[in-house]
């Protein structure tokens, strides 16, 4: 069984099971993090899917593509756990890692 944990914009954290092979904002979505806006749908072009990542699972994330890393250099919110969460695979390596949803730019 692969789990996330998730910490949203309140503050709230609870742990969510995956469906492995979406990308990690489908996941958020699925689960009702609706403050997670993914508005350009998945194509690497909005950033409204900003979130953090850390703990087990993070270090086995493939590395950030130019596009990614672009898109992220937009945002004030921006850390060294910044990811776009469409733009991240589940797989059963990400299991037990933290995911918080990052502030609205
Ligand atoms: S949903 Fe727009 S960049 Fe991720």
């Amino acid at each position: 069984m692969t789990t996330l944990i998730v910490t949203n914009r309140d503050g709230e954290t609870r742990e969510i099971e995956p469906i492995i092979g979406r990308t990690l904002m489908e996941v958020l979505r699925d689960n009702d993090y609706d403050e997670l806006q993914a508005i350009c749908g998945g194509n690497c072009s909005c950033a409204t899917c900003h979130v953090y990542v850390s703990g087990a699972g993070a270090g086995t994330l493939p590395p950030i593509s130019e596009d990614e890393d672009e898109l992220l250099g937009s945002s004030s919110h921006r850390t060294d756990e910044s990811r776009l969460s469409c733009q991240v695979k589940v797989t059963p390596d990400l299991n037990g890692m933290h995911v918080r949803i990052a502030p609205e730019d």
